[in-house]
């Protein structure tokens, strides 16, 4: 018996969990965040060809306050899966006190532990690689997320031909930090309308991209300082040569950026994890590029 398939929908019902899943979820939790928790498991006999998978199981600390919110950040995981940007989502549901879960495909550990982790560390230039592979995919995909950071991507070796190469994902898409392109303002025109009345005419996909590299490159700054010391800001060089009407969009949406959906302004993320003060965006570039924006 095929137990969990990877969901294609990215519409697929919410609904409550009311048989138990074959599945064994360990009490250890292997990570969490601000809202919820995250453990490994694994898939029961019953599952046949399966059972043994392991699998991540993640659950809302809290009940959820609102499906609608919970059915954002399913669509756009589902939506990640599919762009080969985030990892499988195989069964997403409520469980019997409203607390939301999703199973999803198993990672050893967030790119963060694997820094962290002595010897087996990816190099910089390998971070770079894949992440950008994963950001523009997000980008393309109409998905804008401030909250990206080491944390929340997850990171796995994979042993081909001899030389070990990392595989990274991106994971976490809560509404406070995540929105949709079409529900962004920037400030209160609609980001289609703005793009299309610049004169330049900045892509969308290239400004989405470009806030994307710049956000998880500050929220990033602490670790490489720590981990990194000798290389350049995570991206430097990518942003720098991106067209200059993107770069001004794309600290606009940074500093300015606003959702229909409730997402909180991106600058309030980077100055959250960015050690000293962030008074506005152009510092955030300077910071980044070591370069002033001429604007
Ligand atoms: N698929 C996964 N594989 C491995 N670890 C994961 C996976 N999903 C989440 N984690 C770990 O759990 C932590 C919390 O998950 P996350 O979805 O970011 O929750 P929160 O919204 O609370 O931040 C992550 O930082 C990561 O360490
Ligand atoms: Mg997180």
């Amino acid at each position: 018996m095929v137990c969990f398939r990877p969901i294609t929908d990215e519409n697929v019902k919410i609904t409550r969990q009311k048989e138990k899943l074959p599945l064994i979820v360990e009490e250890q939790k292997v990570g969490s965040g601000s809202y919820n928790i995250v453990y490994n498991a694994v898939a029961k006999k019953s599952c046949g060809k399966q059972s043994g998978n392991k699998y991540i199981f993640r659950r809302s600390k809290d009940a959820i306050e609102s499906l609608k919110v919970f059915k954002q950040e399913i669509k756009m995981a589902v939506r990640m899966a599919k762009l080969k940007a985030g990892p499988e989502i195989y069964k997403v549901g409520l469980d019997k006190n409203e607390k939301s879960f999703i199973l999803m495909e198993h990672y050893p550990s967030s790119l963060r532990k694997a820094i962290e982790t002595k010897g087996k560390r990816p190099r910089w230039k390998e971070i770079e690689k894949e992440l950008k592979k994963a950001i523009y995919k997000m980008a393309e995909g109409g998905i804008f997320c401030s909250d990206l950071k080491f944390r929340n991507v997850v990171a796995r070796r994979q042993a081909a031909a001899g030389a070990a190469k990392w595989e990274m994902k991106l994971i976490d898409f809560g509404d406070d930090f995540c929105s949709f392109s079409e529900n962004i303002y920037l400030p209160q025109k609609n980001v289609k309308n703005f793009i299309s009345k610049n004169k330049n005419k900045v892509d969308l996909t290239d400004l989405l991209y470009c806030s994307m590299m710049i956000m998880m490159s500050i929220n990033s700054e602490r670790t490489r300082t720590r981990f990194y010391g000798n290389d350049k800001p995570l991206f430097s060089s990518e942003i720098k040569s991106m067209p200059l009407d993107v770069k001004i969009s794309a600290l606009l949406l940074i500093g300015k950026g606003d959702s229909k959906t409730g997402m909180r302004k991106p600058i309030s993320q980077a100055r959250h994890y960015y050690p000293k003060p962030l008074p506005n965006t152009d510092k955030i570039y300077e910071i980044l590029t070591g370069e002033t924006l001429k604007k």
